[in-house]
């Protein structure tokens, strides 16, 4: 079998490709995820991110343009199954205490698989020397963090205690 002439700079291409799909994919999923929230503050910390996920949308197109490529997307598989697993699970939890759980479970999810990808792609931006792209994704990884901490947060602070309150008053 030839040798792929594909390099570092390709993977980091195709990542971000990939996370440009998923975030425009996060962008469509988050309305339906802050109207099915019932708790407050998470409604609040969920329209924020949605904010924040316009924002992190422009900051990759600005990578696009330093990297000098189109910016485009490309099927992300991953994020798909983790967002229909979000989305049957706020069908069928939806509403109620739990479905607030729920919510959190799913979006933790979806968190610490962009963390996991803008880590690997700011590395790559590293090493190839791209400053500005590196910035860039750096900056988007750390929004990916603190929304991370705040469901943390959130779900220590009461939300997994009042799903489980609901379950006691069920029983
Ligand atoms: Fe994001």
């Amino acid at each position: 079998m030839a040798q792929s002439q594909k390099g570092l700079e390709d993977l980091l291409e195709h990542g971000l490709k990939d996370m440009y799909y998923a975030e425009n994919a996060i962008l469509k999923a988050l309305p339906k995820m802050i109207e099915g929230a019932t708790d407050k503050e998470l409604r609040n910390g969920l329209e924020k991110h949605r904010e924040q996920t316009e924002g992190q949308i422009r900051d990759l197109e600005k990578c696009f343009k330093a990297m000098d490529k189109k910016a485009e997307g490309e099927k992300c598989e991953a994020i798909e199954g983790i967002l229909k697993e979000g989305d049957s699970l706020l069908k069928d939890f939806g509403g109620t205490p739990a479905g607030d759980a729920a919510i959190i479970f799913s979006s933790q999810a979806v968190e610490h698989y962009e963390i996991a990808r803008y880590g690997s792609l700011r590395t790559y931006a590293d090493l190839l020397g791209m400053d500005d792209v590196s910035d860039l994704l750096n900056g988007i990884l750390e929004q990916e963090i603190a929304a991370d901490e705040i469901l943390s947060e959130l779900a220590e602070d009461h939300v997994n205690e009042d799903a489980l309150a609901d379950d006691d008053e069920d029983a």
